[in-house]
């Protein structure tokens, strides 16, 4: 092993360490740090190489304001949709809000399918487009497993897969830019422990 690898238990142990923080101090991340989460997220395996991931930096208070607003709003009009009673929607956009102003940093994360390969039939279109979240997603993880290794805390929040037209929108992004998630960013206000399941439960072999 190159000296200049970490160890295998060191590696093991950033893994097994790695929380989902909902709790942070208000201290920003510096640009620098940022830039370097971002460059070590792109370092992820993508299907033919084609690295569909985006990422949009929410760095302006204006721009995260316009999409915790269009995003509460979306939510509003879904659960009215759904009928959900009022005291429900208050609580559930509430903690929508919450959510997404926990963290000094918010990284949007999305894909783009315009460097993917098109097929003529939806079976293997869909497929395609798998690969691109499964992308996406190692991307994702790469870039809170180097905040981690940083000293800093992430959390991988869904929303903005519910509402990627919205989010559009509300940040002006490009028309093929397909939201997946937001991640919150930030140095921890609070330690969480977790179990898992053991691996022999979840797998198999033959
Ligand atoms: C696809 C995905 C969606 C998630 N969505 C949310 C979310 O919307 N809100 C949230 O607080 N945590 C969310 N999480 C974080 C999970 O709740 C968390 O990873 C899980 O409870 C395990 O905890 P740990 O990350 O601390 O080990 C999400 C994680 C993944 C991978």
């Amino acid at each position: 092993m190159s000296p200049d690898m970490p160890h295998p238990d060191q590696v093991f142990e950033l893994l097994s360490t790695r929380r989902s923080i909902r709790k942070y101090l208000p201290d920003p991340v510096r640009e620098p740090l940022l830039r370097r989460l971002l460059e070590a997220a792109t370092w992820a395996p993508s299907a033919h190489n084609r690295q569909p991931w985006r990422f949009v930096v929410i760095r302006e208070p204006e721009a995260r304001s316009s999409l915790i607003e269009a995003m509460e709003a979306r939510l509003i009009a879904d659960l009215r949709v759904d009928q959900a009673p009022e005291e429900i929607i208050l609580r559930e956009a509430t903690h929508s809000r919450r959510r997404l102003t926990m963290s000094p940093a918010l990284i949007l994360v999305g894909l783009s399918m315009a460097d993917m390969d098109v097929y003529p039939d939806p079976a293997r279109q869909s497929h395609e487009h798998t690969m691109a979240v499964q992308s996406t997603a190692m991307a994702a993880q790469s870039l809170m497993l180097m905040a981690h290794a940083e000293g800093l805390a992430t959390c991988w929040l869904c929303p903005p897969l519910f509402c990627a037209d919205t989010v559009r929108a509300a940040l002006g992004l490009p028309e093929n830019f397909e939201a997946q998630c937001v991640i919150a960013l930030g140095y921890p206000a609070e330690e969480r422990a977790k179990t898992r399941r053991r691996f022999d439960e979840v797998t198999l072999y033959r």
